[in-house]
């Protein structure tokens, strides 16, 4: 199936066709080839002879992935920290240096400083909506690697990544963005100068809370032939059965994105009149201050925000006591989550770092799912309620 001209809905909703991988009998859904090994009848040149080289299942979802994403390929890993991992594996080397926000995922940061360790690998710190400063720091030709995202997570800064591909192919550095908070449904980071886009499928992908997933997409040719020699030789691709949970979330991927977005929009903006919430951060505001390349770059806004609560004693109260939202990390599910991001998703950050990107220990990061909002915003007020009431309370002692 030619799929050149198919907007992303219909590519997501044929992945049989557009995996490109027929099944014998014709499954309307890429079944699971659940086997370690293959027919070796062709000396050589069959098709398949070892599911950590390749299979059907995976080579199918990593096909349509590649057309979701205007990839030349894509890599399926066990998670989507094993995708970052085999991005610094392929490309680092001793000494490297690579050029990262610290507003990062936690998770990332825990093992850019294991190769910090292990590799001596230099970390540049940048901000980057500050294009001078990431110009100034790349000038000298000796950044291998830059790692980004956009939104960020937990700031939710977003990064206009244009802007950022056009400085690393002025001084020959790789761009790598983490898409894992905006997906590939609401921007095209290949599309937008990126040499790789990768992101953990665990979230929004996959959608559905049910699998741990990872890919990493490129279209490099050479990029592509490293990571995928490394990727096979260090036996970092996902495995059939988890590449098949992953794939039952995509066609909905986009209907899903738009119901995140709507709820959480009304949700903020509730959330702003609140008279304890001090600010709420969410790229669909207007009161967001990158909201207008928000609008332009991303074409949903999905569901994570973070919010400051205007006591520490409120944020745990409410994450300790919400129904709706339970305390859990990762993002992109249909239930609500809330965490506080030093406890959980941060906690590799020292509570300096974390102040230095703006997040409090008052700080609270939600993910809104699918559920009414109006079920979402009683259960808050109620917390709201309760919080005041015990307080007011124990004034009157
Ligand atoms: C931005 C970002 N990138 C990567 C990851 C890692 O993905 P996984 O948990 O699937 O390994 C996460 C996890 O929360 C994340 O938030």
């Amino acid at each position: 199936m030619n799929n050149e001209n198919y907007k992303l809905e219909t590519i997501l909703s044929h992945m049989a066709d557009i995996g490109g991988i027929k099944d014998i009998y014709g499954a309307s859904h890429m079944p699971i080839y659940q086997t370690a090994t293959f027919d070796l009848k062709k000396q050589g040149e069959d098709p398949y002879d070892y599911t950590r080289s390749g299979n059907p299942t995976r080579d199918s979802l990593e096909n349509l992935l590649s057309a979701a994403c205007s990839a030349k390929g894509t890599i399926l890993t066990h998670t989507g920290i094993g995708a970052i991992a085999l991005l610094l594996e392929t490309f680092l080397t001793y000494n490297s240096k690579v050029l990262i926000d610290r507003d990062t995922y936690g998770g990332t940061y825990r093992l850019l400083k294991y190769y910090k360790e292990k590799l001596n690998v230099n970390l540049v710190f940048a901000d980057f909506r500050d294009h001078d400063q990431v110009d100034n720091l790349l000038s000298d030709n000796s950044i291998t690697l830059v790692l980004i995202e956009s939104p960020t997570n937990p700031g939710l800064k977003i990064i206009d990544l244009k802007a950022i591909s056009k400085l690393t192919q002025k001084y020959g550095a790789i761009l790598a963005v983490d898409n894992s908070l905006a997906t590939f449904a609401s921007q095209k980071p290949l599309e937008l100068g990126a040499d790789i886009s990768l992101f953990s499928t665990t979230k929004y992908i996959s959608g559905h809370g049910s699998v741990i997933g990872g890919a990493i997409a490129s279209n490099k040719t050479d990029l592509l032939k490293r990571l995928r020699f490394v990727s096979n030789a260090q036996g970092r691709n996902q495995n059939p059965m988890d590449v098949y949970v992953v794939s039952l979330g995509l066609p909905s991927l986009p209907v899903r994105l738009k119901a995140h977005e709507e709820k959480a929009l009304v949700l903020a903006k509730w959330l702003e009149k609140q008279s304890c919430v001090l600010r709420v951060v969410y790229p669909g505001l207007e009161s967001h201050p990158d909201h207008e390349l928000a609008k332009k770059q991303m074409k949903y806004f999905n569901g994570v925000m973070t919010v400051d609560f205007d006591s520490i004693e409120l944020a745990e109260f409410t994450v300790a006591n919400l129904k709706l939202f339970s305390e859990k990390c990762s993002f992109g599910t249909p239930d609500s989550r809330i965490e506080i991001p030093g406890k959980i998703s941060h906690a590799s950050f020292s509570e300096e770092e974390l102040l230095e990107i703006g997040i409090k220990k008052s700080t609270v990061r939600i993910s809104v799912g699918l559920e009414d909002v109006m079920d979402l915003i009683s259960d808050l007020q109620g917390v709201f309620d309760e919080f005041r009431l015990l307080q007011t309370n124990s004034l009157g002692k």
